[in-house]
């Protein structure tokens, strides 16, 4: 049997060995295909394995038609905005996801960008903290979780909006639940945002509900770039000049950014929030685990496919 690790973004080294490690247990062969860069290359790799394990490489239906004998597509991390479901479906293939082995990961990004922008890029001039400050975290899952802990580390005043998460839940970690999503744009000066990429959440945070944020705010994404939209963004910004952005990734517009707004901005220039040693090593490592419980066992835990 073989398992493609195919990662366009690289695994760190040692997450790479720690797959392997786990495979060759289970008496299943690791192919390794990393930076491939052209999709042809993805399509030739796929063919003949009985199982992948990607990050946020594109899995859609020309992928998954070519690969003929794959059982199991395992995504190392949180989001499968990349996996074209209804397409591995169609094909027999079980998709799976490795819920919460990155977040802590995400969570550190948020603050080193926050921190960031609170001190004005480190340019020398006079910042400001975060103690005191009020966070909302749109979306209380693995990654919201961690940022609810370390905010309370810096002293900030946490909330969070989450429709799908009991308020107990959210209330049992320190953090104020709050049931109007209007009203946490309204009370938050930085929001950080966790949902997913789906139909309903692509375009979702706009004008309106951002320019409830009260003065100096400041909008963190380390989820989706799809989840903003972003010409409604540029909007707000053009009128608000006190509003800034962090994002863990460039928007489609970032030249738009580089143009009008100076100093209030940052992107990261390649998706950096799962980008540890750490995270790499618990998030591969869980993905080739439930390779093999799959393949030799039929464990479908984690499966997000029908
Ligand atoms: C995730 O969904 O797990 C994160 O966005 C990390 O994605 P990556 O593996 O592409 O860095």
């Amino acid at each position: 049997m073989k398992v493609l690790v195919a990662t366009d973004k690289p695994f760190a080294a040692v997450a790479v060995e720690g797959i392997k490690k786990e495979l060759d247990n289970a008496g299943i062969e690791m192919i390794l295909l990393e930076k491939y860069g052209e999709k042809s290359k993805l399509i030739e790799a796929i063919a003949d394995v009985d199982g992948v394990i990607v990050r946020s490489d594109i899995l859609d239906a020309e992928v998954l038609n070519a690969a003929k004998k794959l059982k199991i597509a395992v995504r190392a991390g949180a989001g499968y905005d990349n996996i074209d479901l209804a397409a591995a479906t169609a094909n027999g293939v079980c998709v799976m996801n490795t819920p919460g082995q990155n977040s802590n990961a995400v969570a550190e990004l948020v603050f080193g960008m926050a921190v960031m922008m609170a001190r004005n890029g480190y340019n020398g001039t006079s910042g400001t903290e975060l103690k005191g400050k009020k966070l909302g975290i749109h979306a209380f899952g693995q990654v919201g979780r961690n940022v609810a802990r370390i905010a309370k580390g810096f002293g900030m005043e946490v909330y969070a909006f989450d429709p799908y998460c009991p308020a107990e839940v959210i209330e049992a970690e320190g953090v104020t639940a709050l049931t109007d999503i209007n009203e946490m744009y309204a009370t938050c000066q930085y929001i950080s945002l966790h949902i997913p990429a789906t139909p309903e959440t692509k375009k979702s945070i706009n004008y309106d509900l951002l320019n409830r944020m009260p003065k100096g705010a400041v909008l963190i994404n380390t989820a989706r770039k799809e989840v903003v939209d972003e010409e409604q963004l540029v909007k707000l910004m053009e009128e608000r000049a006190d509003f800034r952005y962090i994002s863990d990734i460039k928007p489609d517009n970032a030249p738009v950014f580089a143009e009008k707004f100076e100093g209030r901005y940052f992107f990261t220039p390649k998706k950096m929030g799962a980008q540890t040693a750490e995270a790499n090593i618990n998030a591969g490592i869980a993905a080739a685990r439930q390779s093999a419980g799959f393949l030799k066992e039929g464990i479908d835990k984690f499966r997000v496919n029908k």
